[in-house]
């Protein structure tokens, strides 16, 4: 795709806030007053991120991927040309950050039965992401995928986390034991000089290995290597995902929150969440979006569920992310967003242009509530039905709003990615937080690593077995 200006200016993704207004809720709405009263934290936010942005030791490294990975995007484009010679399956192992946004670019870019298409339409190896370690998953990936036929990339930026690292033991003992050199089968992303996989490397005599760079923590890292290799392999075109990311950056770079899509964005949900909004749904009409719930629940929940703010003060802040799917999900969750609670704030994805328009045929002529739909497209009924559940909720006097994606291609998934990015570091500075660190997750990893008898985690192992289950209270 050639990107002249105009093309650029039709695809940019828009943010509509309509049906948060009062104009548009009534009361329940935020009056432009209302909205006013945040104008000096978003200024404040927007300072605070352009002021670091970049800067390693407060993990900002993230706001520069678009534009400094020339030399590392074609080293990769090299490699995933290799792999989709070589290869008849890639399989990601990693969890959290690692396996979350290859997965959304999987499934937003790629056909949705991509591993069910023949190898000439595909033209690429079949493709898996193995986050969980649930041992039938792994066992029933092994029983379709040859492994001397796939090749293997171990995303960990610590090298230390146990569902990665039990998935790299597992595939290299079976490697070996197929008698294949198992640096040949394996691709590493990881700390440039720090880490288990680093030594890993070593001991097979160097591994092909990406870096996951220092700054860039795990659900940032979507557009450093992390994303890059698998997209790459996939055939995507990975330079447009950045230039997409970059036009983004370059649309936010106003402090004036109503001119910037990100503060926009940022503010709403700050705003939304101090009226104890506590719920926030992410709702693409997209099956290719739908992963983009899963990647974005990360992105929001590890990065504002915090409990001190920088200075220290205790605080509980952050929302929780509820994923859904237009339209499937009209018919099961829209009924409590409508009439539950007033505790959420709705987020639509809403496509424009679909690559597919699958015309509805004529047909049932004598019946009026099916007749209507012929001539009509699934394109315009999906769009309806969005269109539809928006004016429902606003008559119900529910927050929400609408992210328009033009198209879901390179370029806009790249400026969508970035957006979200954006608003989760406007937000979490609107807040006072560390947005990029991820305590709670350490406690969890730590007590696993005592459970399972980790050197060095005795005493956490004796404070775990008191805190076993009080038969008192099974029933
Ligand atoms: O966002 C994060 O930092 C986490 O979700 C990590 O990506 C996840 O815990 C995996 O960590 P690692 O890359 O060290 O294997």
């Amino acid at each position: 795709m050639r990107l002249t200006d105009e093309l650029r200016k039709s695809l940019r993704v828009r943010v509509d806030y309509t049906n948060m207004t009062d104009k548009y809720l009534g009361d329940k709405g935020f009056s432009a007053k209302k909205l006013d009263y945040y104008k000096a934290a978003a200024k404040r936010a927007h300072a605070y991120v352009a002021e670091n942005r970049g800067k390693d030791e407060l993990f900002m490294g993230w706001t520069e991927l678009p534009y400094n990975q020339d030399a590392i995007v074609a080293d990769i484009l090299e490699t995933a040309k290799k792999i989709r010679k070589k290869f008849e399956n890639f399989v990601v192992l990693g969890i959290g950050g690692s396996a979350l946004g290859p997965s959304m670019m999987f499934t937003a870019l790629c056909h949705l039965h991509y591993n069910d298409l023949p190898k000439s339409k595909r033209k690429g190896p079949r493709f898996f992401v193995e986050d969980n370690v649930d041992p039938v998953r792994m066992k029933e990936l092994l029983d379709i995928i040859d492994v001397t036929k796939t090749c293997f990339n171990v995303i960990s930026k610590s090298g230390a986390t146990s569902e990665t690292m039990t998935q790299y033991l597992i595939i290299s003992d079976l490697l070996q034991k197929a008698g294949a050199d198992v640096k040949e089968h394996v691709v590493f992303t990881t700390d440039a000089s720090r880490g288990n996989l680093v030594k890993i490397s070593k001991e097979l005599g160097g591994v092909k290995s990406y870096v996951l760079p220092d700054g860039v923590g795990g659900r940032f890292s979507e557009l450093c290597p992390v994303g890059l290799l698998p997209a790459a392999v996939l055939g995507i075109d990975i330079k447009l995902l950045l230039k997409g990311a970059a036009y983004m950056d370059k649309i936010c770079k106003s402090a004036d929150f109503r001119k910037n899509p990100a503060l926009l964005c940022a503010t709403l949900q700050y705003a939304a969440m101090n009226d104890g909004k506590n719920i926030g749904v992410l709702m693409p009409y997209s099956d290719n979006l739908r992963y983009v719930s899963d990647w974005y629940a990360q992105l929001w929940a590890e990065s504002l569920g915090k409990n001190e703010t920088l200075s220290g003060t205790p605080c509980n802040v952050g929302q929780t992310p509820v994923k859904a799917l237009g339209v499937t999900d009209q018919h099961s969750q829209v009924q409590l967003y409508t009439e539950g609670p007033y505790d959420k704030v709705v987020t639509f994805l809403s496509v424009e242009s679909y690559k597919e328009k699958s015309p509805i045929p004529h047909g049932c002529e004598d019946i009026p509530d099916v007749s209507f739909l012929g001539g009509h497209t699934m394109e315009e009924l999906i769009r309806a039905e969005n269109k539809a559940t928006a004016y429902a909720l606003t008559k119900a006097g529910r927050l929400n709003y609408t992210i328009v994606l033009p198209e879901v291609n390179e370029f806009t998934m790249g400026q969508l990615l970035f957006l979200f990015e954006l608003q989760t570091a406007y937000a979490g500075a609107m807040f006072n937080i560390n947005t990029f660190n991820q305590p709670g997750v350490e406690a969890g990893k730590k007590a696993t690593f005592a459970l399972l008898g980790k050197p060095g985690y005795d005493e956490k192992k004796k404070e775990l077995d008191q805190a076993d289950s009080d038969p008192a209270y099974v029933v």
